[in-house]
């Protein structure tokens, strides 16, 4: 399949219908979501997020857009891995802290695995092969991501990847997330230090 991606433990390919059903317990489960919103009931899954990801097919080149992650061998659903145009809301205000920059010629990624899978390596597997994908294949200038600051988990996952912390921001969100109040993290990578360190 177009798209597709084969890491050591893994096999990262573009979403399918077929996937409505663990995709919906991923979002709704309270522990996956905790740094990230309030868990998303089953027909938001199946009428937005699903249909989104689907959607992505048609409109991002081949190797851009959310993956859904299986375990190979045995193809079980681990969770998902996204390189994709910055569409964070932290991405959106980086400007208000002098960081614009980073985010033009930007992809951004990002990932969401069940617990079981937690602790093994498998977002650093999967998030180190979609970093080399946009600086190799889809020709980024920069990758980018954002996290809570206190998603001491997600942040480690960046830095392993190659990302360096650029900045924090502040945000006023309407129904904060416990820990809101220590900001949003955006890292960076870019693609000449990349070249050179890989
Ligand atoms: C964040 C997440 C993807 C990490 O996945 P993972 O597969 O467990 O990460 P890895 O096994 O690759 O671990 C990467 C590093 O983080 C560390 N780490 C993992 N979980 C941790 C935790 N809860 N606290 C502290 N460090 C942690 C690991 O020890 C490892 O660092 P090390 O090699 O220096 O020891 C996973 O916890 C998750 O899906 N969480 C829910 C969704 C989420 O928060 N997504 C990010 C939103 S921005």
């Amino acid at each position: 399949m177009p798209g597709e991606a084969i890491t050591e433990r893994m096999l990262l390919r573009p979403f399918t219908k077929a996937d409505l059903g663990w995709l919906t317990a991923l979002h709704g489960d309270p522990a996956v979501m905790r740094f990230i919103d309030s868990p998303v009931p089953a027909e938001v899954v199946a009428a937005v997020t699903l249909p989104a990801f689907l959607r992505e097919r048609g409109e991002l080149p081949a190797g851009v857009g959310h993956f859904a992650a299986l375990r190979e061998p045995g193809g079980e659903a681990l969770g998902w891995f996204g390189l994709a145009p910055p569409s964070s809301v932290a991405l959106q205000r980086a400007g208000t802290i002098g960081l614009d920059h980073v985010v033009s010629r930007a992809l951004e990624v990002g990932y969401r695995l069940f617990p079981g899978a937690w602790g093994q390596g498998y977002a650093t597997e999967g998030t180190r092969t979609l970093v080399r994908r946009a600086f190799t294949d889809a020709g980024a200038g920069n990758v980018v991501a954002t996290t809570m600051s206190v998603n001491v988990a997600s942040r480690r996952v960046l830095e392993k990847a190659g990302l360096t912390l650029a900045g924090t921001l502040l945000i006023d969100w309407p129904d904060p997330l416990d820990g809101a109040e220590h900001g949003e993290v955006i890292y960076t990578a870019n693609r000449q230090d990349w070249l050179r360190a890989s």
